[in-house]
């Protein structure tokens, strides 16, 4: 399928969802105001790929990447690592709630797919 189509409603805060794109994980969050401030309140100069939450996505509360690790390809753990966001268990990259890599062997961080909010309730991706 070229575009999926995500019901956010039933994405409640503070929760993840995972689906398949083109053969590949999806990750959505939906950010709380807390992870929210989190994320923005990094110095964007101390990341090894350096770039703002605001830059990363299109509404504050919801995230939306690729759920594979800009290593090796592995897919990522939600809600572990040291950076209250993702943790890649093939050889420990961590990321943040930003989905931006903080430590370990990943060069980047988490893609962001083309996707669109296609109206108040759910999110096309493709
Ligand atoms: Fe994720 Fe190596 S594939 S850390």
């Amino acid at each position: 399928l070229a575009k999926v189509e995500v019901d956010l409603a039933s994405v409640p805060e503070g929760k993840n969802v995972i689906i398949k794109w083109r053969g590949k994980p999806v990750f959505i969050r939906h950010r709380t105001p807390h992870e929210i401030d989190e994320a923005r309140a990094v110095d964007i100069k101390t990341l090894r790929d350096p770039q703002s939450d605001e830059d990363r996505v299109q509404k504050a509360e919801w995230l939306v990447m690729l759920g594979v690790c800009t290593h090796l390809g592995c897919v990522p753990i939600g809600e572990s690592g040291d950076f209250g966001g993702w943790f890649c268990p093939c050889h420990g990259s961590h990321y943040d709630i930003s989905g931006r890599i903080r430590k370990g062997p990943a060069p980047l961080n988490l893609e962001i797919p083309e996707y669109e909010f296609s109206s108040e309730e759910s999110l096309t991706i493709g």
